[in-house]
């Protein structure tokens, strides 16, 4: 089921995301659902906020981008409960989109690569190395379980430019080509 995407100005985007629990309630269709809404809205990767669900639970498939990131190939992904165990001093400044800010695009500056604790859906526990664009993928995403959003750190300038698009997201006026859930509608 496609689920409806929050967008920004939406309160849940803004909480920190609680635990998931083991045994918490049809965990599995919760899942599927926001694959299903991702690739819907042709992202990379969906934090459960996004949905309006303040757990720390995220999808990534980044194998549509791996014409332009190799690393991204088959780098298909269920975290549950992900945590940095590592993050690589140097960083890579690139352009980012994401689902709950339809139109805005601006570089953001993330660790090169980074170490990563979770559980996945089959509650197994994983560790991993991650590199490129795959861990900027990851460290977007769990920035949402954090209850930011990647412009927050954009400079004062960048965020004036952006005034206008950041209104009509919050308006509900934005132009979206999935199901999306506004803070003014
Ligand atoms: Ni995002």
């Amino acid at each position: 089921m496609i689920l409806p995407v929050y967008l920004y100005g939406q309160p849940v985007l803004r909480q920190e995301a609680k635990e998931v629990p083991e045994d918490y309630p049809e965990l599995r269709q919760l899942v599927a659902n926001m694959f299903e809404t991702m690739y819907n809205a042709d992202g990379v990767g969906l934090a459960a906020p996004q949905v309006g669900l303040s757990i720390r639970l995220l999808v990534i498939d980044g194998d549509p981008v791996k014409d332009d990131y190799p690393e991204c190939k088959g780098f298909k992904r269920v975290m549950i409960n992900p945590e940095f165990l590592e993050r690589s001093e140097e960083e890579v400044a690139l352009e980012e989109g994401c689902l709950s800010l339809p139109g805005i695009h601006e570089k953001v500056s993330r660790a090169k690569s980074v170490r990563v604790r979770y559980r996945d859906e089959n509650w197994e526990e994983h560790e991993e190395f991650i590199d490129g664009y795959a861990a900027r993928i990851v460290q977007h995403e769990c920035e949402h379980l954090t209850g930011h959003v990647f412009i927050d750190d954009i400079s004062a300038i960048r965020r004036q430019l952006n005034k206008g698009k950041l209104n009509s997201i919050i308006k509900g006026t934005v132009r979206c080509s999935y199901r999306a859930k506004a803070v003014g509608k």
